[in-house]
């Protein structure tokens, strides 16, 4: 039996599968099956109040999940599916409670990797998949993070690599009469608002009607005490550091931080696609050398790096 027809058994048999996708590992369950979608939530930890999206190998499925399919929808899912983009959309009634956390909306993504494609295509229905880690943590970008976060949890890990975009899909509420970006992503509002030829809104808590607790405080959180700063503020900072704590600081510019023992610096990507690709890696790493900080660089304020910036902002929220 090959991979994927095992994966695809476990998923019959209401069991976990985690799988690859182009943004992050997610830990699969069979959408249609109340005691899988429970199992998942138990994995990880997670409050049952939170929406899972259900995962698809082609368009032609989302009448099965979707109704009221509006025609930005459409628009949306013809320019950016398969790929990192979820849209929230009016459920069909059959679509469990468990899955939409009672609520009159689901959410829906087309992923690209080629095993999550292999694997949705053979299972023939949809697959809800959080990501692959526990409740509040990074989400996992590689196997050896998979199996870090879930251990025996899952029943199969499919490996497919690093994942090539690195942050979680962008999430669009195409359910009303205006669309609304509720969790920035690598697919940016400019991208959709281009492709919708109209603004589009950024949910804050007060435009915001559902509930999109990718937002809420600590998530994605390393468990290092984590901290932002300006490129201006870092060099005075870390001449402040007392020499016996261990810091890590992730530089994003060129900045010139005079070498110091206790300070591992990381140089990371300048591009904000190759920034996106090694974040969740690079915090993963820095949270198991023990250190007493994380220092990052804030990120360039324009509109390719939001996405990035909201995770950094969240990584940092608990300091
Ligand atoms: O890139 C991704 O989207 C990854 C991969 C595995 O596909 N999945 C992912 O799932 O990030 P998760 O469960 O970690 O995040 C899903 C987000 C949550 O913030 C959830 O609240 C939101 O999607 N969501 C799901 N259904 C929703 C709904 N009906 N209305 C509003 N938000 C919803
Ligand atoms: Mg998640």
């Amino acid at each position: 039996m090959n991979e994927i027809t095992q994966a695809v058994t476990i998923l019959q048999q209401g069991g976990l599968v985690a799988f690859p996708t182009e943004t992050v590992y997610g830990l699969g369950a069979d959408a249609k099956n109340p005691e899988a979608v429970r199992k998942v939530f138990t994995a990880k930890g997670r409050p049952f109040d939170h929406p899972l999206i259900v995962h698809l190998a082609n368009v032609d499925q989302l009448g099965e999940w979707a109704r009221d399919i509006t025609l930005m929808a459409k628009q949306l899912a013809q320019a950016f599916w398969p790929g990192p983009l979820t849209l929230i959309l009016k459920k069909q009634p059959h679509v469990l409670d468990a899955v939409t956390a009672g609520q009159d909306t689901v959410g829906i993504r087309i992923p690209s990797h080629p095993l999550a494609l292999a694997l949705l295509s053979e299972f023939g229905s949809g697959v809800v998949a959080p990501s692959a880690n526990q409740f509040t943590r990074v989400s996992p970008t590689e196997v050896s993070a998979v199996q870090e976060e879930m251990g025996e949890r899952a029943a199969m890990i499919l490996d497919g690599g690093v994942c090539a975009v690195g942050l979680e899909s962008t999430i669009v509420n195409v359910s009303g009469a205006l669309p609304v970006i509720l969790r920035p992503g690598m697919i940016t509002k400019e991208m959709i608002e281009e492709v919708l030829g109209r603004e589009v809104q950024v949910a804050t808590r007060e435009v915001s009607e559902v509930r999109a607790p990718g937002q809420h405080h600590l998530h994605y959180a390393p468990r290092t005490k984590t901290i932002l700063l300006s490129a201006s503020e870092l060099t005075a900072y870390v001449a402040s550091v007392a020499s016996q704590e261990r810091i890590a600081l992730m530089l994003q510019s060129d900045l010139n931080i005079p070498a110091h023992d206790h300070v591992h610096v990381v140089k990371m990507p300048e591009e904000p696609a190759a920034y996106a690709q090694s974040l969740y890696h690079t915090l993963r790493c820095l949270d198991r050398e023990e250190l007493a900080m994380i220092v990052i660089e804030a990120v360039p304020n324009d509109p390719a790096w939001e996405a990035i910036r909201d995770r950094l902002s969240k990584a940092s929220a608990g300091a």
